[in-house]
């Protein structure tokens, strides 16, 4: 038997790092999507493989990795974090394929665990709801990390645009922004536990400077979840509101001279918006081009990778053959 499911990465569109002192955030699931399929295995032990990755592993469920042919072992800690929520160990033949990139903010890790989780709950034949996938996916990414906000995965899950608020509650919204976003992604990854500990440290020496910094990246979160609201959306309105928080985002030490070059890059052709996306120090810039998505892509590829992420819907799905 064969059970297959996919899960959307994320972008941040409002709020990191101000989220992790109390403020909302605001984020959307890209159309960008991990798909895990899971086949049981007559064999002796577990095989993952994933041509996109190019990677390939064995291993024993029940003891851990035993044998791992590449470097990809980041993302196979979340395999197996989610089968050991998800399965009883026996032996299995995994599958992964990844149309975003791993390691660059997209939240690759929580896609693909809530997809391995999803998969093993349908290959038992288990029902779950949204709600509790999210937080099972959320209670392996804290295995697996140590720390995190249950944003990813809670965009993983629901699809669509995601508000985490003041008392971390999560809530689903409707938002139009039709083909006109954009991830532009630096090679290096900015390490998010380090980014967070540089904030908080900043944020100590200069209290009565960092908390209203803090503060005002909130008030941004919030006015923009009521833009985002309106059938109307006022685009240019929006892009100031993603630009004013790109300038607190730098006042707080995140960004370095490779984000702010695709940053203003995206501006200067023709981004009404953009800011860095995540914890920054390295990773993904977002950028909002209505009507200028081709002029900016070109201009971003050309120092750096950038992809069309368009908003998605569809949180997490299983595949029936
Ligand atoms: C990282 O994607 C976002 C941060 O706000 C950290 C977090 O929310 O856990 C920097």
């Amino acid at each position: 038997m064969e059970s297959k499911a996919s899960a959307p990465g994320k972008a941040i569109l409002f709020g990191e790092h101000a989220v992790v002192f109390g403020q909302p955030a605001l984020a959307f699931a890209v159309d960008k999507r991990a798909y895990v399929s899971l086949k049981k295995s007559s064999g002796k032990k577990s095989t993952i493989k994933s041509t996109d990755l190019n990677f390939e592993a064995s291993f024993d469920l029940s003891r851990g990795i035993d044998i791992l042919k590449n470097q990809k072992k980041g993302i196979v800690n979340y395999i197996l974090g989610a089968l050991s929520l998800g399965h009883d160990g026996s032996p299995l033949e995994i599958e992964l394929s990844m149309e975003m990139p791993v390691g660059a903010g997209m939240g690759s890790s929580a896609a693909v665990t809530v997809a391995t989780l999803a998969a093993a709950y349908n290959l038992h034949h288990k029902n779950i709801d949204i709600s509790n996938l999210a937080k099972k996916a959320h209670e392996v990414e804290l295995m697996v990390q140590g720390a995190a906000s249950p944003l990813d995965t809670a965009v993983s899950t629901n699809g669509g645009l995601v508000y985490l608020d003041e008392n971390s509650e999560i809530s689903s919204h409707q938002a139009y922004l039709d083909n006109s976003l954009i991830l532009g992604y630096t090679s290096y990854r900015g390490n998010t536990g380090e980014m967070v500990d540089s904030v908080r440290k900043r944020r100590e020496r200069f209290p009565q400077i960092m908390d209203p910094v803090i503060e005002s990246v909130g008030n941004i979160t919030r006015q923009a979840l009521k833009l985002l609201s309106q059938d109307n959306l006022d685009k240019e309105y929006l892009g100031e509101l993603m630009n004013i928080n790109q300038g607190l985002l730098d006042s707080m030490g995140v960004n370095t001279p490779e984000l702010s070059r695709m940053i203003f890059n995206a501006r200067k052709y023709g981004a009404l918006g953009s800011k860095i996306t995540g914890a920054g120090g390295g990773g993904s810039i977002i950028a909002f081009c209505p009507g200028k998505l081709e002029e900016v892509l070109h201009i971003l590829q050309k120092t750096d990778s950038a992809i069309n992420a368009d908003f998605s819907k569809e949180g997490v799905l299983i595949h029936h053959k």
